[in-house]
């Protein structure tokens, strides 16, 4: 079986190192011995003796599957850990668990109701190491989204979106929007209280996108609210059209990463780069380091998940919403902001002003004189965390006298509330943003890049606060708490 597997990698264009092909001086194609086909056939059939011990069939195959996804050699500096922090490919890794267990998972799941919250029952009771491979899912799914978020932040923060990147930067923006699509249609299929109510007001979103918010709706809903078909239409999704398209883009974006010459090269602040920097061999020096990390986050997740339970609520009733009934927590901001704006600025300007502006952002902020440097100086540093300072104050400040003080509709009392309670205060804010910008380019003497960082970390840090203030501070009715005098939900 081995040696047809190997004699197969071989045939496929594996070439065992021992016996490497001719290859041509200028380009990366093997030489051919000979141009008659029948004599490159032969060639081509008739592999080299293949190791002969098991540790090095292993290698072979290992090695050449390894040089797929990594180049042969790479610069040493950019196995820094304090450079990439192994983001990348810890989302990558992560994706790779929860395609595992979802596939355990799904052997023992049907996707109708009551039957999908009968099935999660019997997992966590009847199967063996059940509720650890769904503990193992739940963790994993919400890891991706922190992970995803801190990679782009690292990316962001080294400037490493800037051009030749920005292709992949816009591979991220999308798969990062798949891993939260994944994330929320999953959410429903346990069919437990949380997850009925969660995916009740996640999905009354959608509504308020203009035109096609109703017919989009029903289409995602299988109906006018959240029922059976809904439960089928989110696992279809789930387990097909998303991970397919999560692993079209991966395998787009590892690509692109190497078309695009490798990492980005990290540097101090005011370190020159040298022409030819030292390169090393990927094995051993990045796939070791990679096998360590990855063993110890794997650790990491099984022990947590051996520990702490996903949480199940008691089987979905449509007749008993829970008070507060809260979206997830990575759309607790969305959330936050229709208590403070109308909803369609809420649901829909506000989200898509996001989504443009991560778009746009590597064709505007192009300067590559600093890419590889964090916070791009020792001053950028100093203006991103007074930024995200400045943020956490206003941020709380606005929330609190929002919720205590303002009163845009009362002010504006015969105006529409698109206007009075929409365009107004997002006018508001643009102008607070506005000031701001202005005041770091004049009394801060900020450069264009400058700016930049101070309005992203800016704008980051104030999604933040307001995910903070759902998750933590708002309870029934939607009121604020403390959370210490949190009243109990009902
Ligand atoms: C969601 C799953 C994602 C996976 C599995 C993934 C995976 C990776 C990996 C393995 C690398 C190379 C190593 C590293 O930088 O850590 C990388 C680099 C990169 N990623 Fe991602 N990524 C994801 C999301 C994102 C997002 C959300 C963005 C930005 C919007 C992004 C933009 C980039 C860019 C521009 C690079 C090149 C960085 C450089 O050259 O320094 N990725 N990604």
């Amino acid at each position: 079986m081995h040696k047809i597997f190997m004699r197969l990698a071989y045939i496929l264009g594996e070439n065992p190192p021992d016996r490497a092909p001719r290859r041509s001086r200028c380009s990366n194609v093997p030489l051919m011995s000979d141009d008659r086909p029948l004599e490159r056939m032969k060639e081509r059939l008739s592999p080299p003796p293949l190791p002969t011990d098991d540790r090095g069939r292993a290698r072979l195959v290992l090695d050449t599957l390894i040089l797929h996804l990594h180049p042969a050699r790479i610069p040493k500096r950019t196995l820094r850990w304090t450079y990439t922090w192994g983001l990348g490919g810890l989302a990558g890794m992560l994706i790779g668990i929860l395609v595992t267990t979802g596939i355990f998972l799904e052997v023992r799941y049907t996707p109708t109701a009551p039957d999908a919250y009968l099935d999660i029952l019997n997992l966590r009771s009847d199967v063996w190491f059940g509720d650890l491979l769904r503990n193992i899912h739940h963790w994993s799914a919400n890891l991706l989204i922190v992970v995803a978020v801190l990679h782009l932040l690292r990316v962001f923060f080294t400037g490493a979106h800037r051009p030749p990147r920005e292709v992949n930067w816009l591979f991220g923006v999308a798969m990062l929007l798949l891993v939260l699509a994944a994330n929320f249609t999953g959410y429903l299929l346990p069919w437990d209280q949380l997850a009925f109510w969660a995916i009740t007001v996640g999905t009354s979103l959608v509504s308020y996108l203009p035109l096609i918010g109703e017919p989009l709706g029903r289409l995602l809903l299988g109906g006018p609210e959240v029922g059976p078909t809904t439960l089928l239409n989110f696992y279809t999704l789930h387990i097909s059209f998303i991970p397919l398209a999560l692993f079209g883009l991966m395998s787009l974006h590892f690509w692109r990463v190497r078309k695009d010459g490798g990492l980005s090269l990290p540097r101090r602040a005011g370190e020159a780069l040298e022409g030819t920097p030292e390169r090393v061999t990927t094995i051993p020096h990045l796939v070791r380091r990679e096998g360590i990390y990855a063993l110890v986050w794997l650790a990491a997740i099984v022990l947590f998940s051996i520990f702490v339970s996903a949480p199940l609520e008691g089987i979905a009733d449509p007749g008993l919403s829970p008070n507060p009934a809260k979206a997830p927590w990575y759309f607790l901001g969305i959330q936050e902001l229709l208590l403070h704006f109308h909803p369609f600025v809420a649901a829909v300007v506000i989200p898509g002003l996001a989504v443009t502006g991560l778009v746009l952002l590597p064709f505007t902020d192009v300067d590559t004189s600093s890419v590889g440097i964090w916070f791009r100086s020792a001053r950028g540093r100093s203006i991103a965390l007074f930024s995200a300072g400045l943020s956490l104050l206003l941020t709380s400040a606005w929330v609190a006298a929002d919720e205590f003080v303002i009163r845009w509709t009362d002010w504006l009392p015969n105006w529409p509330s698109i206007l009075s309670n929409g365009v107004v205060p997002l006018a508001a804010v643009g102008l607070v943003l506005l000031a701001l910008d202005t005041w770091v380019r004049d009394r801060l003497d900020g450069n264009a890049e400058e700016r930049v960082l101070f309005l992203f970390v800016f704008l980051f840090v104030a999604l933040l606060v307001l995910t903070a203030v759902g998750i933590w501070f708002r309870g029934p009715g939607m009121e604020l708490f403390w959370p210490w005098a949190m009243p109990a939900a009902t």
